[in-house]
């Protein structure tokens, strides 16, 4: 035998009944997104680097690193998408869709693209969904938003996860922070790993979310950021905290949540959960006014969060899983090859009144129908042997219960119409 072909490394095929929790969580995604007044906006899977460079910043581990950036046959530089606020971004900018109102809603998903260590719940092809917010400052469309997740996430069965939020504050206030935190890092540069070192000066805030353990001592003697916030940027924090109170939204502020893209500025957060190792985080998101202009737009301000959809799925509790395995709901077993004319015409029936069948038309006996019938865990077989062909009837076994009952057809068809 030749040699197997095999997945590129980090990348995955998600195989059914798996595909089905994919579907499941999608789904609900996708419904909050509509009920909180989002549109959906189809964004290409590659962009010209300079979108990624200019909008996630140069000084990122996503843009120094885990770009996945190749050379098209016309030489012009191309970035499979890392992300896809940046994307949203120049969209939004290209088609001038701030012309009739700034204020707009969109959400997206998809595959994004990141060369990183492959690892449970970190792959190098995974799956975003995503929304943003342009136009609105304000703090309470970002509780707004905070909300519709937790209402998401309690459709979903989570209960045990952790929100986190920041300000990390604006271009005034920050840069007097990164100031004080350059210089105090260099005090401490040699417990520094090597590329906290060189982020000192590249861009020191990255070191305060460095996972080496020798960093994490001399962070936790850095000052914090929301010591340094402007009035402003103290304001809106003191608003946002005090509407998630008011909206009973529990949350734990943490001043070392920077996050990694560099278009953030004042509110910052994550949610994570208990169950998923070191990569934790099922979301994340935060405010990025500056960004539009930044590539080229009016002055108008952002806000969203993309959620992990590989790390949804693998954090989601077993019984949700299973509920949401999406089992076709009759199987028929025809017995001899006679029969099947009819048998067409009962499953035509089926399928025209909504409901799932499956069949195998290589089954030989009762039993092989059976067995397969039973694996693929449907609710009723419909046994159709010569019998049935000449009372114009069938046979519907419960796989509930195990009962079995002659039914004839009109009988079968009002069963169909009311069973759901
Ligand atoms: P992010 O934190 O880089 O934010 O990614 C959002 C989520 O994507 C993470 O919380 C995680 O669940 C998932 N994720 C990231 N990398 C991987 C990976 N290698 N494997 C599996 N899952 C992963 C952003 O991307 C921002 N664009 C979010 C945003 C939207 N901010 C404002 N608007």
């Amino acid at each position: 035998m030749s040699q197997k072909i095999k997945c590129v490394k980090g990348v995955r095929d998600i195989l059914p009944p798996e595909v089905d929790v994919w579907n499941f969580v999608e789904g609900v995604w996708k419904k909050y997104f509509s009920l909180y007044g989002f549109k959906e906006i189809r964004i290409p899977i590659f962009e010209y680097t300079g979108v990624f460079q200019r909008g996630i910043g140069e000084g990122t581990d996503i843009v120094e690193k885990e770009m996945y950036t190749f050379l098209d046959k016309s030489k012009n530089s191309i970035t499979l998408r890392p992300e896809g606020t940046a994307s949203v971004v120049r969209a939004y900018i290209e088609h001038n869709l701030y012309m009739e109102s700034p204020f707009n809603k969109f959400f997206y998903s998809g595959p994004m693209f990141r060369y990183e260590r492959p690892q449970k719940g970190r792959y190098r092809q995974f799956y975003q969904m995503g929304v943003e917010v342009f136009d609105d400052d304000s703090s309470e469309v970002e509780v707004e938003v905070i909300e519709m997740i937790v209402e998401a996430l309690k459709e979903m069965g989570f209960n045990d996860y952790q929100l986190n939020i920041n300000s990390i504050g604006c271009k005034n206030c920050r840069p007097k922070f990164i100031e004080v935190l350059r210089e105090k890092l260099k005090g401490s540069m040699d417990r520094l790993c090597e590329d906290c070192k060189r982020r000192i000066d590249l861009n020191p805030l990255r070191v305060l979310d460095c996972k080496k353990d020798s960093c994490r001592r001399v962070v936790s003697e850095m000052p914090v950021i929301t010591e340094f916030l402007c009035d402003g940027c103290r304001e809106h924090h003191h608003r946002f905290k005090e509407l998630l109170v008011n909206r009973k939204i529990s949350f734990v502020e943490n001043p070392l949540l920077v996050r990694g893209l560099d278009y953030y500025v004042r509110t910052t957060f994550e949610v994570l959960v208990g169950n998923l190792g070191a990569q934790n985080a099922i979301l994340g998101g935060g405010r990025y006014d500056g960004l539009v202009k930044e590539l080229g737009g009016p002055d108008v301000s952002g806000f969203g969060f993309a959620l992990g959809v590989d790390r949804m799925v693998l954090a989601l509790k077993e019984d949700v899983r299973e509920k949401s395995y999406d089992y076709p709901e009759f199987y028929l077993a025809f017995l001899g090859e006679d029969v099947i004319p009819y048998s067409f015409e009962i499953m035509n029936l089926v399928r025209k009144n909504g409901h799932s069948l499956y069949t195998n038309f290589r089954g030989r006996s009762l039993k092989s129908h059976m067995r397969l019938a039973n694996k693929l865990n449907v609710k009723y077989v419909v046994i159709i042997g010569e019998n049935e062909v000449k009372k114009g009837c069938a046979l519907l076994k419960n796989m509930e219960n195990g009962s079995q009952r002659e039914i004839n057809i009109s009988d079968f068809e009002n069963f169909l119409v009311n069973y759901n």
